[in-house]
């Protein structure tokens, strides 16, 4: 057994949502499509897009609602670690933004973004894990935050109406809670993918450079490893984790489709409450998914200190991962 206080804990969680909620009748009015047939194929009925807001500062109110869930300041976050899969920027990271937003001074709260696609935001856990067990950080603040609505062809009616945008916020510490993960990746670029230009040189060929491919995705095949993938990395992760399925109080999936998820838990012979879901009124905000799940069901009084929850994601990639957690 580790040492207790080794590892991490989750001292507050916090979530933000652009105010545009656009349903899916709404949708009909940029493509052809219907309620019936998203509500059917995908259990979504509404979701939020970023109009007005700036980006980043969606990320940092979820950020800030985190450090006033932990009972912190900001200035008490000594690392600040975001991830993203695409924004305006580029280069400074996300994690730099927030930290302006936020006003930490610095130069001791180092930033830095990740990426690992809708996987993402247990890959981000284990990072912050690796630095509070090393002692190099004491309040990490961690916000998924993507606009994914930005990265889809809005003329693409199979693509745009899967997603929303959204971003969701922890401060870890120090604690004995992050009692398992497991983290898979397997090259496959052309299940899920988006592509930018990059500037043009003097020097490219412009032989095998492609330029701009809005996000495109092989719907089925992702449908068939999201299922399989979930249904072996929970069973790997809760035993690692030296427990039984039904001892976990709370499973978050990535909410990329309820019929995924319906799939998934129909594989378990557990509650089917424990199984939350939320997707039919935030779409799929891909690594923003878990941690906006995660607080909304914090703040309705549904989790209690001391339950056991799985986290478990899949993206592009293709990469997945899960988690055992001890709130
Ligand atoms: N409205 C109406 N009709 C549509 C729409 C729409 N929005 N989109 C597609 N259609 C049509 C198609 O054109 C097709 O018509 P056709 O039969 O005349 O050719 C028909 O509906 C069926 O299309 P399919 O793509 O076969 O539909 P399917 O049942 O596979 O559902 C979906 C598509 C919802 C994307 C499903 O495959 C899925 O959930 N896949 C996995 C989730 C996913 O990929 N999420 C994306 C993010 S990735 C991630 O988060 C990891």
């Amino acid at each position: 057994m580790p040492p207790k206080n080794d590892r991490m804990k989750i001292l507050g969680t916090g979530s933000a949502l652009p105010k545009h909620t656009v349903t899916n009748d709404m949708l009909s009015d940029y493509v052809e499509t219907s309620d019936e047939w998203i509500t059917t194929r995908t259990g979504i009925k509404s979701r939020q897009i970023i109009t007005t807001e700036r980006f980043e500062d969606l990320a940092a109110l979820a950020g800030q609602r985190a450090i006033d869930a932990a009972g912190l300041v900001p200035e008490d976050i000594d690392f600040i670690i975001c991830h993203n899969v695409c924004n305006v920027y580029v280069t400074p990271s996300l994690a730099s933004l927030v930290q302006g937003a936020l006003g930490i001074k610095g130069p001791n709260c180092p930033t830095m973004d990740i990426n690992s696609a809708c996987a993402g935001f247990v890959y981000g856990l284990d990072i912050c894990d690796a630095f509070l067990q090393t002692g190099r950080a004491s309040h990490i603040l961690y916000v998924c935050a993507e606009e994914v609505t930005r990265m889809v062809d809005w003329t693409q009616r199979e693509t745009c109406v899967l997603f929303g945008d959204g971003a969701g916020a922890l401060v870890l510490g120090k604690g004995d809670n992050y009692l398992a993960s497991k983290l898979t990746s397997t090259p496959m670029p052309d299940v899920i993918y988006y592509r930018l230009p990059c500037e043009p040189t003097p020097f490219e060929t412009g032989e095998g450079i492609d330029t701009h491919v809005s996000m495109q995705l092989k719907g089925r095949e992702v449908f068939r490893m999201a299922v399989t993938s979930a249904q072996r990395d929970i069973r790997d992760v809760v035993s690692k984790a030296g427990l039984q399925l039904e001892d976990i109080d709370h499973y978050l999936l990535h909410q990329a489709n309820l019929r995924i998820i319906d799939a998934i838990k129909q594989n378990f012979d557990l509650p089917q409450e424990r199984f939350h879901t939320n997707i039919h009124k935030r779409g799929n905000t891909s690594s923003a998914s878990i941690p906006i799940l995660l607080d909304e069901i914090i703040r309705e009084g549904k989790v209690k200190r001391g339950d056991l929850m799985v986290f478990n994601g899949f993206g592009a990639g293709f990469v997945t991962s899960a988690a055992v957690v001890r709130y």
